[in-house]
């Protein structure tokens, strides 16, 4: 068969080429993402495609027609957050099987997604779609401070505000909602959520959810902009908020247009009167160290059997004996640089404590950092028991902070 497969991300925690390998893979990525990919991995690709371009998305459109004229493609993939669309539209455009656009669109739109559970009394935040000033202004006067605005369809927590009163607000504005005035506002509103958040991944096959696992975030995402690091730990089997995180989520997907075949990262606030609220849930697996921590406790690869099933190339009996009672939890690090503008230098290349399984650090000394947050390492952490995990995570940022040193010059 020929697949499409789109990725604008590294390479290196993706190799769908290689878990397709008995189909012809063909690559539509950025030229950086090019540079750093090993012959190896290249020699997976019957062709590979090079955008110059990170943050654009036109010309994936434009190079995927001019491929498909002499291809024919049967599947067309997306890898990351920011692929799926482009994927979807082009499986629509050559009549193709896989997530439909109205599915995968449900998925990225925060707004619709919210919109489509609050329609079926499922509970999420007070929220209001932000089509000009007044949406905002009147969520504010019905709902009070603190309020978030945030994108509708971004990633990182880029581009979130929190708005405590009314000097917040001129602020905000006075920057502006949007780039230029003949710019669509894409944001959204939603009441401030002061609680802890989890994260549930999972995996649908056929409709069914065949594994799902809940994990607290031990860190708050959104000080990540900041230079903040993230971190997580897997929920006990004995967690008393185990079932029924599942079942909300699993709610949440009955809800939605879900696809047939995917792997979810849905991320969920508990809220102090004992409400789970949904922050976002995406149709993709997880993203930083999460699949190395499923595949370290679980034994599988959710990513990986999700592509497959995405083609019809279904091995259920893998998800049989997946562990219900796992022995030992895994949590992860998610670090980015923590100074912006800097040089970063005496870095280390590994981890002494011997919970640390995976230490992945994707910088050299001497690199330099811009203001845009970029990811410096990913750590992923085993231990007999969710405090064992939790301490390491604290002791592991520590010994790295002081470790790692950033200079104004080298
Ligand atoms: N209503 C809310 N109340 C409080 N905090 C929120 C709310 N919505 C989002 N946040 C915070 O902002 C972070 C980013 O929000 P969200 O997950 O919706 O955006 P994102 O850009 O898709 O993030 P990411 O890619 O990091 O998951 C969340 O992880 C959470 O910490
Ligand atoms: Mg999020």
């Amino acid at each position: 068969m020929n697949i499409l497969i789109i990725n604008f991300e590294s390479l290196s925690a993706n190799p769908v080429s290689q878990w397709l390998a008995q189909h012809n893979c063909y690559m539509i990525t950025t030229e950086y993402s090019l540079k750093n990919i090993t012959p190896d991995a290249a020699s997976s690709y019957k062709h590979i495609v090079g955008i110059d371009s990170a943050d654009n998305d036109d010309l994936i459109y434009y190079f995927a027609e001019k491929l498909n004229s002499n291809v024919k493609f049967d599947y067309v993939i997306g890898i990351r957050e920011f692929d799926l669309l482009p994927a979807a539209y082009l499986r629509k455009q050559w009549g193709l099987p896989g997530a439909s656009l109205a599915s995968t669109m449900a998925y990225r739109d925060k707004g619709l997604m919210k919109t489509l559970l609050r329609d079926n009394n499922i509970d999420v935040p007070a929220f209001s779609v932000i089509d000009n000033t007044l949406d905002l202004t009147n969520f504010i006067n019905t709902n009070q401070y603190p309020v978030l605005i945030k994108p509708r369809a971004s990633k990182s927590s880029r581009g979130i505000s929190v708005l405590r009163d009314e000097q917040d607000l001129y602020q905000r504005l006075k920057v502006g909602l949007k780039r230029s005035s003949e710019d669509l506002i894409n944001l959204m509103v939603e009441e401030f959520i002061d609680g802890p958040m989890y994260h549930i991944d999972g995996l649908v096959i056929d409709g069914e959810i065949r594994f799902i696992w809940p994990s607290l975030y031990v860190t708050n995402c959104s000080g990540f902009p900041d230079g903040e690091h993230i971190a997580s730990c897997m929920l006990a089997s004995n967690d008393p908020l185990l079932e029924s995180l599942n079942r909300y989520v699993s709610d949440c997907i009955d809800v939605l247009p879900s696809p047939e075949n995917f792997a979810f990262h849905a991320e969920v606030f508990h809220c102090s009167d004992g409400s789970l609220k949904l922050c976002e849930i995406a149709a993709r697996a997880g993203g930083g160290p999460v699949m190395t921590a499923i595949e370290n406790v679980f034994g599988i690869n959710i990513k990986e059997i999700a592509f497959k099933a995405s083609i019809g190339q279904k091995e259920p009996q893998i998800l049989d004996h997946v562990i219900v009672e796992p022995e030992q939890f895994c949590g992860w690090i998610i670090i980015p640089n923590k100074v912006s503008n800097t040089y970063v230098d005496h870095l280390p290349r590994k981890c002494p404590f011997e919970q640390v399984k995976n230490f992945n650090v994707f910088a050299s000394n001497g690199d330099y950092f811009d203001d845009e947050r970029c990811v410096l390492a990913e750590i992923a952490i085993t231990g007999a028991s969710t405090e064992e995990v939790k301490n390491t995570i604290e002791k592991t940022m520590d010994w790295f902070n002081s470790t790692v040193q950033w200079k104004s010059s080298m």
